[in-house]
């Protein structure tokens, strides 16, 4: 049995692989020669057979992924699925059990591919606008930290003026625009670093599922606090993760919303949509 592998130069010398059949056994030596070849030539187009051994779920590993680009990843790993609780919305997901999550967890990448799956505060915040369109409807509209683009896709949906999808990770800006064009709607996606990049100019700012780890929530809470000391209006939704600032935070709306188990505890959350309290809002403390 053997697999095709396309290779197409990307950036010098790194590799877009297009396809790898489920079943190769990309940790043998055989594939690891193959593809640390087929890296260092980098020919355009160039066709390699590798011989793989059947029978085995797991789709990759690290060395896989680090020849890979984000692009690629979306296109090799993820399936086109609707949004369980924003069905008008379909994303690139990765495909359980064996997607880009399990390949993830074996590889060296720096943060895991948040970008693949929509996040309970995400489908919230998303369903929230495009039932509420009046929110972002003829309005400027910057998600932030925006992984799938989910929230931001919403947003054009209902109507927003136009919509800018900031997020940390390349995969996601990858992810964002690709799942834009999917949807037919018109969304900017950009590099973003909440915790050092200048804010975005904005009517609404959207932020789903921000506040789970203790350093990620307090820098989001300063950047959403910035965001409406600068009159924008600023929505968050959270399904009761550990770092929610509720202090700052007004409570608009609760759903009750289906989320993958492969990254959460259970299948159904529990998500608050809120409005940052303006008269929070570092501006408006200060006077
Ligand atoms: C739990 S996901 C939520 C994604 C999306 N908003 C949703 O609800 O589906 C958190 C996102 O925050 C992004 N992120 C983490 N740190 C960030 C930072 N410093 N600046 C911008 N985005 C960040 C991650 O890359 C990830 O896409």
């Amino acid at each position: 049995m053997a697999v095709d592998v396309t290779c197409v130069p990307f950036y010098g010398k790194r590799c877009d692989i297009q396809r790898i059949r489920k079943g190769a056994d990309v940790t043998s030596s055989a594939f690891r020669g193959a593809l640390a070849a087929l890296t260092a030539a980098a020919t355009p187009r160039k066709r390699l057979r590798l011989p793989v051994k059947a029978g085995i779920e797991f789709l990759g590993n690290g060395q896989y992924l680090r020849v890979m680009t984000p692009e690629a990843l979306l296109r090799t790993t993820c399936t086109r699925e609707a949004v369980p609780f924003v069905g008008e919305i379909t994303l690139l997901v990765a495909s359980q059990p064996t997607g880009l999550w399990d390949i993830w967890s074996a590889s060296e990448r720096d943060a895991p591919p948040f970008w693949v799956f929509p996040w309970a505060g995400g489908q919230a915040l998303a369903r929230y606008v495009l039932d509420n369109p009046r929110t972002v409807r003829g309005r400027y509209v910057f998600d932030v930290a925006s992984g799938s683009g989910l929230v931001a896709i919403a947003a054009a949906k209902a109507g927003a003026a136009s919509v800018v999808a900031g997020d940390i990770d390349p995969g996601a800006v990858a992810a964002i625009r690709a799942n834009a064009e999917a949807n037919g709607v018109t969304v900017t996606a950009r590099a973003f670093d909440l915790m050092t990049d200048d804010p975005v100019q904005a009517d609404v700012v959207l932020a789903g599922d921000v506040f789970y780890q203790r350093e990620l929530a307090s820098a989001a809470l300063a950047f959403l606090r910035r965001a409406a000391g600068h009159g924008a209006e600023v929505l968050a939704a959270d399904p009761g993760r550990a770092f929610v600032p509720a202090a700052f935070l007004s409570p608009l709306a609760r759903y009750q919303v289906p989320v993958s188990t492969t990254i959460e505890d259970k299948p159904v959350k529990d998500v608050t949509v809120y409005r940052l309290a303006r008269e929070l809002a570092p501006e408006a403390e200060s006077t």
